[in-house]
């Protein structure tokens, strides 16, 4: 990670009241809407967004869901987040502190997704990460981020060297089949954007 939690967490909750009129790429877009088809949550489903932000992904599939926990370091960006539940009447979703390394979860977690958010740890602090996010025990992990197809062009827009830090689709696969998932989808949004779908293997 290039910067403290802290300073991560500062940097978001700084630009928090923009943050959604900023996000107006179509390779944001796609992910967003990828991330929200492939996790495709029942009625039954308890649904765990890490790095929820201003709850993009959260809102979306909290009409689906039995429930959607959304964790971050912002309260800024949660802020956001709380302040559109509430304007869209939506009970059964829950923001708080949590941390992809220490999620702060209790509850039972069907499902896991994330987007554009874990580009920020290292190749070795996602490998943690993963791994937590493993012994949560949900059926399937849909992840949408930053992440290189191929050599990355330092001059592409997707991320900023001194504060970015994303990992090659080849270490994202090695790590996520490392811990007892299997790549269901891998979806090309862009040479620098991607989502992955990962659920668990048969035998675990
Ligand atoms: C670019 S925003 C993405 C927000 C949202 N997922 C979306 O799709 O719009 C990245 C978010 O990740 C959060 N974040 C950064 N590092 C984190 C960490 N280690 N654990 C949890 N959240 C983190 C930031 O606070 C920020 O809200």
């Amino acid at each position: 990670m290039k910067k403290t939690i802290e300073e991560h967490a500062d940097r978001f909750s700084e630009i928090a009241g923009e943050y959604d009129d900023s996000q107006n790429s179509d390779e944001y877009r796609a992910c967003v809407s990828l991330v929200v088809e492939h996790a495709d949550p029942s009625a039954d489903d308890t649904v765990l967004d890490l790095g929820t932000g201003t709850g993009a992904i959260a809102l979306t599939l909290a009409p689906r869901a039995k429930r959607v926990v959304g964790r971050d370091i912002s309260e800024g960006m949660m802020g956001e987040a709380r302040a559109k539940a509430e304007e869209d009447g939506l009970n059964n979703v829950e923001f708080g502190n949590g941390r992809f390394r220490e999620p702060n979860v209790e509850d039972e977690v069907d499902i896991v997704v994330s987007n554009f958010a874990m580009h920020h740890l290292s190749d070795e602090e996602k490998r943690e990460a993963i791994k937590v996010v493993a012994g949560l025990g949900p059926r399937k992990f849909v992840l949408g981020d930053v992440m290189f197809f191929g050599t990355p062009d330092p001059d592409e827009p997707f991320y900023s060297p001194e504060v970015d830090d994303p990992s090659t689709v080849g270490h994202l696969a090695d790590v996520l089949t490392d811990n007892g998932f299997s790549l269901t989808a891998v979806k090309r949004v862009h040479e620098q954007v991607g989502v992955l779908v990962a659920e668990r293997s048969g035998e675990q």
